[in-house]
């Protein structure tokens, strides 16, 4: 299959890997978007973060996790204790997936051909980074690396072991906050989410 991996540069350094993603056409999903949105940070990070895949506001500052979904992010990160700038952002597909509603650009969930085809480049960075504790967003990012059979509603919270880290655990993606009408509901949510983020800051040495 079609996939990231011929597009993978010589070298896996973090300058080379951004330079190569650019140009990557290992699925449609470049089509459509502005530009490939790679991970930010540093790779001497010992705390990785993977959301699902840009959205519209990534999509244009090229950068990931800017827009509401960052804004939910950055204030659970504050509440947990830890600094976003000594963790390394990424997602699990690298380019915007849309739907055009009018003028708007509706997210769409990849679907597992996209991760998939997506994957070498997340793996690259896992491979550079070799995080100490690795956080999953969602369930896109935890079926993609712990497997498909995960479930945020069973698994959330939960340290597994996958192979790129011995302190893998998924939590809620924060747009999943976003999405609940019920106050009540998201309230225990956001509890949940920072209580998820805070288990992965102690477990960091
Ligand atoms: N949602 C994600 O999963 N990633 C982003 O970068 C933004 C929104
Ligand atoms: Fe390449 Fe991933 Fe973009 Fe598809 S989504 S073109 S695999 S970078």
């Amino acid at each position: 299959a079609r996939s990231a991996r011929d597009f993978l540069p010589e070298s896996l350094d973090y300058p080379h890997l951004v330079k190569a993603a650019e140009k990557c056409r290992g699925c449609d999903l470049h089509q459509h978007a502005t530009q490939t949105v790679f991970g930010v940070g540093p790779t001497s990070a010992r705390l990785v973060l993977v959301g699902e895949q840009p959205g519209d506001q990534e999509d244009l500052a090229g950068e990931p996790f800017v827009g509401p979904a960052g804004e939910v992010l950055d204030e659970a990160l504050h509440e947990a204790g830890i600094d976003r700038r000594q963790t390394y952002v990424t997602n699990a597909v690298k380019h915007f997936k849309f739907t055009l509603r009018g003028k708007r650009r509706l997210h769409q969930k990849p679907d597992a051909r996209e991760v998939n085809a997506c994957r070498p480049w997340l793996e690259a960075e896992l491979g550079l980074i070799r995080p100490e504790v690795l956080i999953c967003l969602g369930a896109t990012a935890a079926q993609a690396l712990i497997g498909r059979d995960f479930r945020i509603t069973r698994q959330r919270g939960e340290w597994l072991q996958t192979d790129w880290c011995d302190a893998t655990i998924a939590t809620y993606h924060p747009s999943a906050l976003l999405r609940v009408p019920d106050a009540e509901q998201r309230a225990q949510m956001r509890r949940d989410f920072i209580a998820d983020l805070t288990k992965a800051a102690r477990r960091l040495t």
